[in-house]
């Protein structure tokens, strides 16, 4: 009987810079993942590569004078040695600069051809007479053609406008600083809306997606025919050469995800497998996991082009949040921006294992790395809970080993074993937090049986040999139990019980028997305490002058209906903005005006006893509890004007179409009432 097989992929890391906590989020998601149905004795590969194509890498092996293989490779054994220890554990892990990469990219490129869903159209692109390279969105800053803001990104402006790089009035190329000029070249896209109904379709139905997905999809993009895809770049690039348009090449996001497949094609030629069992079976499910900004990419184009090419399509696409770090995003400067390699010198890849299972649930929710609370819960749980358990009872049977017979343990056990259920359900659904949750509770209950039976006292009496060994035995067992559900977590823990026991952990159901007449190796030091001054060394080792970056790409591709439905303004003068007077301010007092639908009356201080009153269509939005103490951006010098309830003394600024969907401007934390946008 054949077995069914699973395949899993974690999104390829861009071979341009290091793997950081950031990226952990998913490699660590997806690794557990991965541990879990191989616990449960599932047929499972996780495949991987590196993403080495593309603009950034090309100008980078230039700007460090040698060549792009060279970097890639280095960079490749950078990431590989990072994942290793983070115990992060591939079956294969690739590279999209592989011969098997192009042979695939290749293949999916016919079948693009033969379903006439390739055209060639002539773009306009800056293109860099000095750096001998067309420029891409990011490599370009200029003045907003719009609203005339300066040193603004190739793609989109401060004031919100959009446009192509070609519209910036003074573009500057940011790799030479030279005047970029203006060329046509040639580009090849692949019509994505010949696929609508497909995509629709395989979109809205099934289980392929989160809910949230599913509708964002929708909203976003099917609702209105789908745009043609660039699919090509011209000389040079760093990529593979497309066969039948010499001087073109794909674009890295057409080779990336076809890295999954190249990947298994090494895996499978390491093993002596049929690839085809792998991507082309019904007998195999593909699952794979990204974060929400590649959204786009792998829930269109990638079924799309699967679909053309006859590939199975995944069965699963697992989207999760960013980091982020203290509430905030990662900073150079604060030295939130950790990389996994410093994170490795100062603690143990076990503590944020665990601290991410114990916050990744199944939706796509941010997770933030509070600094406090890491070191609380990994002390307090897997430190104070967990390896207690052990190391409280396993000195004490080094010579008896365990009891030849269960003793009777009042149903700890038995009951523990009975939630495995559960706690695998919670794994299987990618809600590793009620994992973590339900673990806790069996050894809250576990640890004051041993509390209570004090083996620590028993061992003082030799009469009570045979209770020491019993309660050890107990305590062990349920320590052991605990192990097992935790071993997709912390594979080391795993191990080093199965070492302790002289038993090695190799599958879920062995959480269901106990273990009775084993020797009891000498008890290891199994995890330490988190100390707060590593944790502290670690943010000071990651500190470094914060560079302005170019801002990137924006991560969801947003609607352009809002700028449609409300046109940007005719142009102003920096006179005439200055003429409007905003402050921030706080929101001292806020209530409901209950004769009007929309208003609720809000008093506001500027600053020392300053205050204003003002009536605001918020109602439906916001309730004014929750007002109380925030700090919002006012209109300070409106005309008074008189109201049905009373005086109003100026505006609270807000965006959004009105009724519940209102959104007050808000201002980051440090700002001071009374101070004046500028
Ligand atoms: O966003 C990224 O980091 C890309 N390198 C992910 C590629 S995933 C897949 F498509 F290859
Ligand atoms: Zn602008």
């Amino acid at each position: 009987m054949s077995q069914r097989r699973i395949l899993v992929t974690s999104a390829l890391p861009y071979a341009n810079g290091p793997i950081h906590l950031g990226h952990l989020v998913e490699y660590i998601q997806t690794d557990i993942w991965v541990r879990f149905q191989k616990l449960r004795g599932r047929r499972c590969v996780y495949v991987c590569a590196d993403d080495t194509h593309g603009t950034a890498i090309m100008i980078r092996a230039r700007q460090e004078g040698r060549c792009e293989e060279e970097l890639i490779a280095e960079m490749q054994r950078a990431h590989e040695r990072d994942f290793a220890g983070f115990d992060i554990a591939f079956d294969n892990y690739g590279s999209t600069n592989s011969p098997e990469n192009r042979r695939f990219c290749e293949e999916i490129w016919r079948s693009l051809r033969q379903a006439d869903l390739v055209v060639e159209r002539s773009v306009s692109q800056l293109y860099d007479p000095q750096a001998g390279t067309f420029l891409a969105d990011r490599f370009v800053r200029g003045t907003c053609p719009s609203c005339g803001r300066a040193d603004q990104p190739g793609d989109s402006c401060q004031c919100g406008a959009t446009y192509t790089p070609v519209d910036l009035v003074d573009p500057v190329s940011i790799l030479s600083g030279a005047k970029p000029e203006i060329r046509e070249a040639k580009h090849l896209f692949v019509q994505l809306e010949k696929l609508h109904r497909f995509l629709d379709e395989w979109t809205q139905s099934g289980d392929h997606l989160q809910p949230e997905v599913v509708n964002y999809l929708r909203g976003h993009f099917l609702h209105e025919p789908l745009r043609d895809w660039d699919i090509s770049r011209p000389a040079p690039y760093f990529g593979f050469e497309i066969p039948d348009s010499p001087g073109n090449y794909w674009y890295v996001w057409f080779d990336a995800p076809i890295g999954y497949i190249a990947s298994t094609q090494q895996w499978c030629d390491r093993f002596g497998e049929q690839h085809a069992d792998w991507w082309r079976s019904d007998q195999t499910e593909i699952h794979h996991f990204i974060g929400k900004d590649i959204t786009y990419f792998h829930t269109l184009f990638w079924p799309g082009m699967l679909h053309v090419a006859g590939f199975s399509l995944p069965a699963k696409v697992h989207i999760h949040g960013f980091l982020t770090v203290g509430g905030e995003k990662m900073s150079k400067s604060k030295g939130t921006f950790i990389r996994a390699d410093t994170y490795l010198k100062h603690l143990n890849p076990a503590y944020l294992r665990y601290y991410y299972a114990s916050k990744l649930g199944p939706r796509l929710d941010d997770l933030d790395l509070n600094l406090d609370e890491f070191v609380a819960k990994v002390n307090a749980d897997l430190v104070g809970k967990v390896v207690n358990l052990a190391s409280r009872s396993a000195r004490f049977v080094q010579d008896l080993g365990l009891a030849a017979e269960y003793p009777d343990d009042g149903g700890l056990f038995a009951h523990a074993a009975g939630v495995g259920d559960e706690i695998a359900a919670a794994y299987q659904e990618c809600d590793f937090n009620r994992a973590m949750r339900l673990v806790m509770e069996l050894a809250d209950r576990a640890n004051p049986y041993v509390e209570a039976a004090e083996p620590w006292n028993l061992r003082k009496d030799p009469s009570k040999t045979k209770s020491l060994q019993d309660v050890c035995t107990v305590a062990l067992n349920l320590f052991r139990q605990l192990a097992i559900y935790l071993a997709p977590v912390l594979p080391r823990l795993a191990e080093q019980t199965g070492q302790l026991l002289h038993t090695p952990i190799r599958h879920w159901d062995e959480s269901k028997t106990p273990l009775t007449g084993v020797a009891v190796a000498a008890f290891q030091h199994m995890l330490k305490r988190v100390e707060k001054k590593d944790v502290d060394a670690m943010i000071e080792d990651s500190k470094e002058p914060e560079i302005a970056e170019p801002a990137s790409a924006p991560q969801w591709q947003d609607s352009d209906e809002p700028l449609k439905n409300e046109p940007l303004a005719e142009m102003c003068t920096i006179e005439d903005f200055a003429k409007i007077d905003l402050r921030v301010a706080r929101v001292v007092a806020a209530e409901d005006v209950p004769e009007a639908k929309k208003l609720l009356k809000l008093t506001v201080s500027l600053g020392g006893d300053v205050q204003r009153t003002l009536f605001a269509g918020i109602k439906e939005a916001y309730r004014p509890e929750d007002l109380v103490g925030k700090l919002a951006i006012v209109v300070a010098n409106l005309a008074p004007r008189k109201m049905k309830f009373g005086l109003s003394e100026g505006m609270v600024t807000a965006v959004g179409p009105g009724g519940q969907e209102v959104f007050l401007l808000r201002v980051d934390e440090g700002a001071q009432p009374g101070q004046r946008v500028h």
